[in-house]
């Protein structure tokens, strides 16, 4: 089976904890339905999310999600066939938003759509290898990423 991933970028309209718990269940019981996993990185100014599976399965949920009013500025960045998953353990994983990132201002002068597909991607590739070490909370449990919904991006 042919792998297809697009990248995109988005502003939150209304960002809170109980918007983006709504926003992750769905999508999490949709996309084990429909074979699609892939990663939402989430901060107050920005959704950057990468979605991976069978073409058309990407392409529905890009078409649901471009419609959804809970974010505007919908942007497609990357789409392509690949090789493997990057995300093959997550129907969605939920990552707030890194040091490493690009940072608000420079989201808000365009930084996104003047990245290259390459650089898009290794965001992506370098989420995914932070996976392969389980995160820990201090209780030694497993804790689970959360994106910032406080305004502590
Ligand atoms: C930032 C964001 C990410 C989303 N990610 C997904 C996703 O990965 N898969 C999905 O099916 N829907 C996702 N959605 C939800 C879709 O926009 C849409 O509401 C949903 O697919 C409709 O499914 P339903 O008919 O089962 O309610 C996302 C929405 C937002 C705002």
């Amino acid at each position: 089976m042919t792998l297809y991933r697009t990248i995109y970028a988005s502003r939150p309209f209304g960002f809170d904890s109980a918007m983006l718990g709504g926003i992750l269940v769905g999508a999490r019981r949709n996309n084990q339905r429909d074979g699609l996993t892939g990663a939402l990185i989430c901060r107050a100014d920005l959704y950057l999310q990468l979605l991976e599976g069978p073409e058309p399965a990407v392409e529905a949920a890009f078409a649901r999600i471009e419609r959804d009013d809970r974010h505007v500025d919908v942007e497609r960045l990357v789409a392509g066939t690949i090789p493997a998953r990057l995300f093959p353990a997550w129907d969605m994983l939920d990552d707030p938003a890194r040091s490493w990132l690009w940072s608000a201002d420079e989201v808000a002068n365009g930084a996104l759509a003047a990245a290259s597909p390459a650089a898009l991607t290794h965001v992506f590739e370098r989420l995914a290898a932070e996976q392969k070490a389980p995160r820990v909370n201090a209780n030694g449990l497993f804790g689970g990423p959360a994106c910032p919904v406080d305004g502590n991006a």
